[in-house]
Formats: C-alpha cells, sequence, structure tokens
C-alpha cells in the first residue's frame, strides 16, 4: 500500500468512526425506523419521525454519501434498503444499531486511558458505569433474544431437555441479567442466579424479573472471584465475562468448584487466536484489539488483574481452563462471527 492509499485508508477509518455517531442518532431518533417505512424526502421523513427537517436533511446526506441510505435525485427520495434495514431496525439479532452507543461509552474515557499508557494501572469498572452497562446491555440484548435458546444452549447436546425437565443454572458476570431473564422464561421449571459485582446492572436484572413474572430467576450483587462453593448448579454459563476479569483463573476455579459433578460450564468469549500473527486479516480481531485498550484490558489492569485482553484466544483459554479443573473443553462456533462457545465438563471424556 503507498501512501495515497494508506492516507485514504486512514481517512476511510476517521470516517466509518463519524459514520456510527451518525448511526447512533439514527437510532436514538427512531428515524432508522422512520425510514425503514418506506422511500421520503427529508421533509416527510422529518415528518414521519416528529423531528426538525434541516438535521434529518443534514442527517440523510451523510447517510446516503456513506452507503446507509440509497437517494433518488429525480423525486429527492431517500430509500432504506430492506437489506440494510434487517441491521439498523426492528427486534431481531441482526439490529447492530444498538451497538453503536459503545463508540460513544469508550470514547468518554479516552483521557483517562491515555494517561495509563505513561501512567500504567488502568481504568476501574466503576468509571465506566452507567453508561458502559447500558452500552453492553445494548449490544447483548437482542442476541439474547434471537439466538440464546434456539443457537447457543443447543449446542450442548441434550441441554434444552435438561433445561426443561429442571436444573439449578448460573450466570457468572450477569451484566443486566438479560440472558438469565430470557432463559428463566423459556424453562419454567429450572431455577437461575446471576451472579455480577455491578449493583446498578443486578438492580436492572432484578426489575425485569419482576416486570416479566419471573418466579425463578434472581440477582445477587458479588464479586464473584468469591463465589462460594454452595449451592451447586448443574449448568454455569458466562457470556463474555471471563476476560476482563482482574483473575480469570480464579474465576475459574470458582465455577469449577460451583459445579455438580455431571454439571456443564458455558463460556462464551470472543472467537479470536491467542497468536497475534493467526489474527492478522481477520475483519473481526481490530475491533476486540481496541475494545481491549479501551475497556476489556484495562478495567482488569486497574485492579492490578492479569489483563489478558479481548482477544486472549482459544489456546490461553483452553490453558486456563485446563489449570482451573475443566477435564473436557469443546469449543464450537457460536452463532455470527465474533464468539466461540467453549463447552467445559469437569471429567475427562471416557473414551
Ligand atoms: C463484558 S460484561 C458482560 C456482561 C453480561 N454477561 C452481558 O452479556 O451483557 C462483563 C461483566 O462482568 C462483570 N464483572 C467483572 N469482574 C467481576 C467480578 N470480579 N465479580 C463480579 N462481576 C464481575 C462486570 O460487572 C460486567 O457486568
Amino acid at each position: 500500500m503507498d501512501t495515497k492509499e494508506f492516507a485514504r485508508k486512514l481517512f476511510g477509518l476517521y470516517t466509518s468512526g463519524l459514520l456510527t455517531l451518525m448511526v447512533q442518532i439514527g437510532y436514538r431518533t427512531g428515524l432508522f425506523e422512520a425510514a425503514a417505512k418506506g422511500p421520503a424526502t427529508s421533509a416527510e421523513l422529518a415528518e414521519r419521525a416528529g423531528l426538525d427537517e434541516r438535521y434529518v436533511r443534514e442527517w440523510l446526506a451523510a447517510m446516503a454519501t456513506g452507503g446507509i441510505v440509497e437517494y433518488d435525485a429525480g423525486s429527492r427520495r431517500f430509500t432504506l434498503p430492506p437489506e440494510h434495514a434487517t441491521c439498523v431496525t426492528g427486534t431481531s439479532s441482526r439490529n447492530m444499531a444498538p451497538a453503536s452507543q459503545m463508540l460513544t461509552m469508550l470514547a468518554a474515557r479516552l483521557p483517562r486511558v491515555t494517561e495509563c499508557f505513561r501512567a500504567g494501572g488502568g481504568v476501574p469498572y466503576s468509571e465506566y458505569r452507567p453508561d458502559f452497562t447500558e452500552a453492553q446491555d445494548a449490544s447483548w440484548r437482542l442476541l439474547y433474544d434471537g439466538l440464546l435458546i434456539k443457537g447457543f444452549l443447543p449446542v450442548v447436546k441434550g441441554l434444552p431437555d435438561r433445561l426443561a425437565a429442571g436444573i439449578r443454572v448460573a450466570d457468572v458476570g450477569c451484566g443486566t441479567g438479560h440472558a438469565i431473564n430470557v432463559m428463566a422464561r423459556a424453562y419454567p421449571r429450572s431455577t437461575f442466579v446471576g451472579y455480577d459485582w455491578g449493583e446498578e446492572a443486578v438492580a436492572r436484572g432484578r426489575d425485569e424479573a419482576r416486570r416479566m413474572g419471573l418466579a425463578n430467576a434472581r440477582f445477587e450483587a458479588l464479586d464473584v472471584t468469591q463465589m462460594p462453593p454452595e449451592p451447586t448448579f448443574d449448568l454455569i454459563t458466562t457470556f463474555d465475562a471471563i476476560h476482563d476479569q482482574r483473575d480469570p483463573l480464579t474465576v475459574l476455579r470458582r465455577i469449577a468448584g460451583a459445579l455438580a459433578p455431571d454439571g456443564i460450564y458455558l463460556m462464551v468469549e470472543p472467537k479470536a487466536s491467542s497468536n497475534l500473527e493467526d489474527n492478522i486479516g481477520n475483519p473481526f480481531v481490530p475491533y476486540m484489539y481496541a475494545m481491549s485498550v479501551l475497556h476489556c484490558m484495562t478495567v482488569s489492569l486497574a485492579e492490578g488483574g492479569v489483563g489478558f485482553g479481548t482477544a486472549w484466544g482459544e489456546q490461553a483459554a483452553r490453558r486456563l481452563l485446563a489449570e482451573a479443573g475443566f477435564g473436557t473443553v469443546e469449543v464450537f462456533d457460536a452463532p455470527g462471527p465474533q464468539n466461540s462457545i467453549y463447552v467445559c465438563r469437569l471429567r475427562a471424556a471416557v473414551r
């Protein structure tokens, strides 16, 4: 790549950052939902969404030149193609618009993270809240709604049947607890508990469980490095909640210690290799490393932790799981390209 090409690439990155902010505006104002109703001029769309026409017109120009909406100069109408609408509207797990708020949440911590490059240390979780909680929830909520019951859990043969019959389940590092509540609704005979040290996150989980009328879901604010061996669970899950721990090994040992002898630990973690050279060329991994600097590695280092980082990868994960006492670990692709599902059992498989 020569200098001119690289300069273009760099400018493309800056453009993507700004367009991400435009996507966030489209999401927050309801403009995408309004645009999905059919072709519209800026005035018609502004009217439909109840917004100021001048702002809508400028936003539409960014969306049209950015390749998100199409523009017909003859009718002066803008169209959100159905294929694009799927990715920015609605309640399907393919709607990526809610996740756009991750960028602003992280950008707000940039000065603090930059200081750490000189001084070392990190930025603790508490400095990311409450908007981290909101951005994380927004990034995963629709995935849980669409894919948890139909896509994630069935990778373990027989697990949906066991859940339907009634087992004890814990989700460790549960955040706002939507995974727990979705599972508790689907499997009323099983009992569910979510653990997270974020008080405001588990409070949201409790509120949602109450609103959903779930008697089989509860939440505890808990530092999971202190998770007790009792009660035991037949299934323990973690979703995106190991790599940013201060002490992931202790957490995995605690999980192993709280698992029934024939229990299953299902760990969902970003899909990457532990070797940088394997990750070069993988279009999903730059996001992970950047996310790591701006949050995941940094929150761990803030507590004097190991700071594995978001793309700690399969080789490191397997090593740590073995060290924590898991005799069998199988790795599957999660639905979507970014995550792996580790299915872990205490006993080694008898062959
Ligand atoms: C990346 S978030 C994932 C949250 C949730 N599983 C989800 O899918 O939205 C990681 C979560 O782990 C929690 N966490 C990190 N260290 C923890 C600890 N030592 N004890 C309890 N929770 C912890 C954080 O508060 C955060 O909610």
